[in-house]
């Protein structure tokens, strides 16, 4: 215990310099160039390949090169935290960061995720994703950061940011159009340059401006070629257009092939061997030979040498680096040590700042101090060994109440609080407190709702990575329904009390036939290990709901410009009007619009003002909280482009989150670079160009509830 919390203290010490000492890409690669010079074929071909599936204590893990004093790199999912390890915080899914439209606290959990990834020792994190939630279906949308290009954007880059800060490898992934599960490995996703580039390759390019030191290529083809040799995506798009310098990994076995991957830009194959366990490889001693005869010139494992070394320089990875600290062949093998800190703080925070709120009629929340609370449904209650490492591997089930969807993109929980938990612990002693946690006893739910003054019922949708099956959901969700009977089990509630609160714990977007009939709904996303305290903190009004849908919620699935299918050609024929695009495009009435959510107090905007001044645009607004609760409110910023741009009728280009007192007002700023937010890709001329003409400006408080209108030229 004492060695290890002074273990800790040094480790943090050492964060601050690296973070001050991380080197330029220009120093980086001077340094791994040096390194590159004195190593023989074989032990650059070492760098860029793994040792093979579960051959190391990580889930990839790269060997050592005694020469360069180069220790081997350990690689670890997941996104949201170190999988596979004790004492680790359970962390938050993207999606609620995504919902929080909050950068602070999106570059806190980078901050706090890159402390736990280096405490452990690991060298990469395989995290954020940032591909974009297409279909309403995917089962991984909740690992990334919703539908929209610019919000993950903004969202992927601090979490880079935060990340690498730490002294930490991130990984941008999964590139590109890995936008479903259903024949991930063998479907080909079908698009055209200009969208590829408007809405998939976006949150990248944002990813490699923050430094982002990793890419990971995709299981997927691309237009009929696979992500992981395809020279279009990786050299063209990646290499030469974003001039991304760090290296290209592939997914685990998304390699399928030696040579035309190594040409085509693949700089490492993980986890190394062609198929898990089979101890040959496509890399290793094929790429030894493939230079040796000729077909791969031997530039080309130099660089990928240099891009791995470079990327380990660049990071500080080389001094002072802690000791691989996971084992998740033999977890109990794994060195005892706690990483936790006082993340859980941050946890909460962006928990609480994640619900939103839906509905609240006749101002049902916050609650204020019911006599009596009734708590309804599976979701609502404990997870009765479901989320331990050996009881639901990689959480591939839904037991209780959900706080992670399931597959690679998990951690397990330190512990998980949940809602009955958190609630009980907030409410006022004299609160009573009625469950009733069987989803399919009716009679029980009906008692309960009848007995209390206020009935939370729960219920949630589950998805996750395609191999894992739960239920008929094949990692992609098989519909947009409530699982467990949700449905029936809020219609029964509410049937018998009208005063019926709604909690939804989903991973994206579900339809709400009874929602009518309730007084209020929350959807509360995927919160992580403090779930039901960051619950209870809106529910009684300590935190005032400001997350916003970061998706669009439709009224019924054929709304969707698109949908998970098992195919084996994917074609995105809905080009740039991916979700609230589309919605605009063919002028259809979503539920709840993409940024909508609810607060306990009201704000005005007005004082739109717009300046175009050669490269920037600038525009301001003023938002006053004109209610009675202090709170905080997102004002979005859309922009309509000239008609012969082609362009959707809006596309978000802004967003910012202030916090006001009720009363008090703030002058809110976006700043926008023409080159960057109002240009279009030529797909002929192979460059951004910025549109000349009329623009319109909106600002509002969703996509769809706009306040103030102006327009610009350029
Ligand atoms: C796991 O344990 C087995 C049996 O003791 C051992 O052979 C193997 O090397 C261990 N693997 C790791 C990664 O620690
Ligand atoms: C080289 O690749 C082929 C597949 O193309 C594979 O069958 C073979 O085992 C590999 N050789 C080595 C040494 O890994
Ligand atoms: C060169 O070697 C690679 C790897 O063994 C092999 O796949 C390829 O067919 C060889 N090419 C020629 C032209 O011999
Ligand atoms: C977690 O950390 C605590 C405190 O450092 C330690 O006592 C405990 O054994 C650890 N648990 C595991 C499973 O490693
Ligand atoms: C949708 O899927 C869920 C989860 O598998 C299942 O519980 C539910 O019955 C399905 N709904 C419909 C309408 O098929």
């Amino acid at each position: 215990m004492q060695l290890h919390v002074s273990v800790a203290a040094a480790a943090l010490a050492i964060f601050s310099l690296v973070d001050a000492a991380q080197l330029s890409w220009t120093d980086a690669y001077t340094k791994a160039k040096k390194d590159v010079a004195s190593l023989s074929l074989a032990q650059k071909v070492d760098v860029a390949t793994g040792i093979g599936w579960m051959n190391g204590p990580c889930v990839g893990n790269t060997p050592p090169v005694d020469k360069i004093d180069f220790p081997g790199l350990c690689l670890q999912d997941s996104p949201l935290g170190v999988r596979f390890a004790f004492n680790v915080s359970g962390g938050i899914a993207g999606l609620n960061t995504a919902s929080t439209f909050d950068k602070t606290l999106a570059l806190q959990r980078g901050h706090d995720m890159g402390v736990e990834f280096r405490e452990k020792g690991v060298n990469v994190q395989l995290g954020p994703d940032v591909n974009m939630a297409r279909v309403p279906e995917a089962g991984r949308n909740w690992e990334g950061f919703g539908e929209d290009p610019y919000l993950t954007g903004v969202m992927g880059a601090l979490t880079v940011e935060g990340i690498q800060a730490e002294g930490v490898i991130a990984t941008a992934k999964h590139y590109i159009l890995n936008e479903q599960e259903q024949q991930r490995t063998t479907s080909s996703s079908n698009i055209d340059d200009r969208s590829l580039h408007e809405v998939y390759v976006w949150p990248f390019a944002r990813a490699v401006e923050a430094g982002v030191a990793s890419i990971m290529c995709s299981y997927n083809k691309v237009n009929g070629v696979y992500a992981c040799e395809n020279d279009d995506t990786l050299n063209r798009i990646l290499k030469e257009e974003l001039g991304f310098k760090g290296f290209v990994q592939s997914d685990w076995q998304a390699t399928m092939s030696g040579v035309p991957s190594a040409l085509a830009g693949l700089d490492m194959t993980m986890p190394g061997d062609i198929t898990f366990g089979s101890g040959n490889s496509y890399f290793g001693g094929n790429l030894t030979a493939a230079v040796r005869n000729g077909s791969v010139p031997l530039s080309r494992v130099n660089d990928m040498a240099t891009r791995i070394l470079a990327s380990w320089y660049k990071l500080g990875q080389e001094t002072h680096y802690p000791s691989v600290g996971v084992n998740f062949v033999n977890y109990t093998d794994a060195p005892i040590r706690n990483v936790q800190h006082n993340h859980k703080k941050t946890i909460r925070s962006i928990g609480a700042a994640s619900v939103v709120l839906l509905k609240n009629n006749g101002n049902a929340l916050p609650l204020k101090t019911p006599k009596s609370i009734g708590i309804i449904g599976s979701d609502g209650g404990p997870s009765p060994g479901s989320y331990s490492e050996t009881a639901c591997a990689d959480h591939g089930c839904d037991a209780g109440t959900l706080a992670e969807g399931w597959g690679s993109g998990t951690a397990w929980f330190p512990y998980l609080v949940d809602p009955y938990k958190g609630i009980k612990a907030r409410a006022s002693r004299t609160t009573k407190f009625k469950t009733s946690f069987d989803d399919y006893d009716l009679e029980e739910a009906v008692a309960v709702a009848k007995a209390v003054e206020t009935p939370i019922v729960f219920a949630n949708a589950d998805s996750g990575e395609g191999y894992i099956t739960v239920g008929n959901n094949p990692g992609d969700r098989s519909n947009l329904t409530l699982w467990h009977g949700g449905d029936a089990l809020i219609e029964a509630v509410a049937d018998a009390n009208p005063n019926t609160i709604v909690v939804l714990h989903t991973v994206g977007p579900v339809l709400m036939p009874w929602l009518s009939k309730v007084k209020a709904v929350i959807n509360a996303g995927l919160p992580g290990q403090e779930s039901g305290n960051s619950l209870a903190d809106v529910l009684f009004g300590d935190v005032n709901p400001s997350g916003r849908l970061p998706y669009t919620n439709a009224k019924k699935a054929s709304d969707y410009p698109a949908h998970a299918v098992d195919a084996a050609e994917i074609d995105y024929t809905e080009g740039l009007l991916i979700g609230h695009r589309w919605f605009d495009a063919k002028n259809i009435e979503p539920l709840f619009p993409f940024g909508f959510g609810l607060s306990y107090t009201k704000f005005g905007y007005n004082a739109l003002k717009v300046k175009a001044a050669g490269s920037k645009v600038s525009i301001t607004a003023t938002i006053k909280n004109t209610g009675k609760v202090d709170g905080a409110e997102i004002p979005q910023l859309y922009i309509g482009f000239p008609k012969s741009a082609g362009e959707p009728p809006k596309v978000l280009r802004g967003f910012e989150k202030v916090f006001l007192k009720a009363g008090h007002s703030t002058k809110v700023t976006f700043d926008l670079d023409t080159a960057k937010e109002l240009s279009i890709w030529n797909s002929d001329a192979r460059k951004w160009e910025v549109v000349k003409g009329s623009f319109t400006v909106y600002v509002g408080a969703s996509s769809r509830d706009i306040r103030l209108q102006g327009t610009f030229k350029l």
